[in-house]
Parts: C-alpha cells; sequence; structure tokens
C-alpha cells in the first residue's frame, strides 16, 4: 500500500425516516443498522425508490434521521462536513474548471488546508492514477462520461475524508464503460484504501466491488441481510462469470425479489 491510509469507521445506529405528514406519511427508513469498519468497503443494494439515497443522504448529514444515530470514527453526524465526501450519479464536476482544477477544488474546502504546492503533487498523483494525466487542462465538456466520473472520484481521493459515500455513481454509463469504471475503482481503492459506502441497485456490482452488502427491503428499508463476499484480492472481470460469483449473485437477486413481494407495513 503506498497511499495514505484515513481513519474512520461508519455505525449507522437504528436510523428511522418519515416523509409527510399523516395519511400522506411514508416511511423510508426503518430502524436501520450496520456498522462498516475502518478501510471496508460495504454495498448496499436495494430496490428502486427503497430509500437508498436517502440512508446515503442521512450519512452524508443531507438528511436528518427522525431516530437513530450515525457516527463517523465515533463523532455524531450532525450535517454535512469534512469527514464525508459523496461521489454522486450526475457528473458532479465544474464545467468551467480544467479537470487538474476540477480535482484540486475540494482540497481547497477541507478543514486540513493543503498549501498550493501539496494541492498540485496530490493532483497530479490522482490525475495519474485516474489515467487522467493527458487531459490535466481539458475542461470536462471535452471528456466522455466515464473519464468525467474519473474526475468525480480523483477529487474524492484527493480530499482524503474519512469516509467515501457513492450514490450510483456508474448509472448513467453504458455498460462497457461501467465495467472499466468499476476496475477502476477498485484499483485505485487498493492502492489508497478507504472506507467506502456504496450505493447501487446492481448486485453484480456490488459483489464485485465490496467486502460486505447490505441488502435492503423494500420500502420502508430494512436491513434484510449482511453478506460477506468471499473473493478479497484478484477481482478482474473474469470473476463476473465464475460459478460462486454467479450463485452469490443469484442468492441476494433472489433476496431482493422477495423484499419487492413482502408484505409492506404503513405505506402506499
Ligand atoms: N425529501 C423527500 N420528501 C418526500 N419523499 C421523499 C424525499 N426523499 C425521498 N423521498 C421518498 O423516499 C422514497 C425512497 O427514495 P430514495 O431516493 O431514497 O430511494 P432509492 O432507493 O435511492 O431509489 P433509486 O433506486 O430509484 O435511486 C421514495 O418513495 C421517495 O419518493
Ligand atoms: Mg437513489
Amino acid at each position: 500500500m503506498n497511499g495514505q491510509v484515513s481513519g474512520g469507521g461508519l455505525s449507522v445506529a437504528g436510523i428511522s425516516k418519515r416523509f409527510g405528514r399523516g395519511t400522506a406519511a411514508v416511511t423510508v427508513l426503518d430502524d436501520v443498522r450496520f456498522d462498516v469498519a475502518e478501510g471496508e468497503f460495504v454495498a448496499v443494494v436495494g430496490p428502486s425508490g427503497s430509500g437508498k439515497t436517502t440512508l446515503l443522504n442521512t450519512v452524508a448529514g443531507f438528511v436528518d434521521p427522525d431516530t437513530g444515530a450515525i457516527r463517523v470514527n465515533g463523532a455524531p453526524v450532525t450535517g454535512p462536513g469534512p469527514s464525508r465526501c459523496v461521489v454522486f450519479q450526475e457528473y458532479a464536476i465544474f464545467p468551467w474548471l480544467t479537470v487538474r482544477r476540477n480535482i484540486e477544488f475540494g482540497m481547497r474546502l477541507r478543514a486540513r488546508r493543503r498549501t498550493a504546492a501539496q494541492r498540485r503533487e496530490i493532483g497530479d498523483r490522482y490525475l495519474e492514477l485516474m489515467g487522467l494525466t493527458a487531459f490535466a487542462d481539458a475542461l470536462p465538456k471535452t471528456l466522455s462520461g466515464g473519464m468525467r466520473q474519473r474526475v468525480a472520484l480523483a477529487r474524492a481521493y484527493a480530499v482524503d475524508p474519512e469516509i467515501l459515500l457513492m450514490d450510483e455513481p456508474f448509472a448513467a454509463l453504458d455498460a462497457q464503460t461501467r465495467e472499466t469504471m468499476q476496475e477502476a475503482l477498485l484499483e485505485i481503492n487498493q492502492k489508497e484504501r478507504r472506507t467506502v459506502l456504496f450505493v447501487t441497485h446492481q448486485v453484480e456490482e456490488a459483489i464485485f466491488l465490496a467486502d460486505r452488502v447490505v441488502v435492503m427491503s423494500a420500502r420502508p428499508a430494512r436491513v434484510r441481510d449482511i453478506v460477506d463476499v468471499p473473493w478479497h484480492g484478484d477481482r478482474t472481470h473474469e470473476l463476473k462469470t465464475s460459478p460462486d460469483f454467479i450463485a452469490l449473485r443469484r442468492r441476494i437477486e433472489t433476496m431482493l425479489r422477495d423484499a419487492h413481494t413482502s408484505p409492506q407495513g404503513d405505506d402506499r
């Protein structure tokens, strides 16, 4: 490992969230609890509309839970803060800044300020890790979707938060680019191990990337199961066609299908 290892672990302790009032109220999260150890990569899968983004937003501090607590490295989350950095599905990079400036931008906002020379050096490292060196001075509009998401990933890693939060970061990409990006993410995370919470509705993506997978039920989202992913190093795209991979994928997909048909509580 040649990067710095950042401190941090995540505890999601009994989070519930309801939107709206009276008969229009919708319970989205119901007593959700799980932990992510420092340096661990945990994926959350769940049916569409089950509350995955809401869960991630509570961890980010954008949404206040009604009950329960979230702790990052022991400190309670009370709002957005520098301990967490989010990579969104849409390319949340600035169109008027070059690739390099986008990557260096996040470092300007952090509590742990860097000098211009340090930002440049860190920027160089992530440009290289994400294969963007030749595009350092390019504007985002000249890049493909996959390359823009590389910029977003590079920026998030460069900020060096205690936890990286990713909400379907590859969902807008075509299948082939998505595979390449999954491999790029594995590679950067192998070199610069971080604590990652990664939301996706693709079981294949979850078990390809993560150390553990939190399987959510349909809305209101509860934790249905937490599955250990047995392969550690050695994740190449051939893994996806191996019998063990396919068996685990099917097992989780079956859970998700059952989650869809199971009776709902107090909701529409
Ligand atoms: N601010 C809000 N006000 C009211 N309802 C909301 C709000 N945010 C989310 N919801 C509702 O909560 C439910 C879960 O939404 P959420 O976006 O968390 O699901 P998701 O699992 O991320 O879905 P997808 O797979 O489509 O991304 C939806 O029914 C949504 O309409
Ligand atoms: Mg979502």
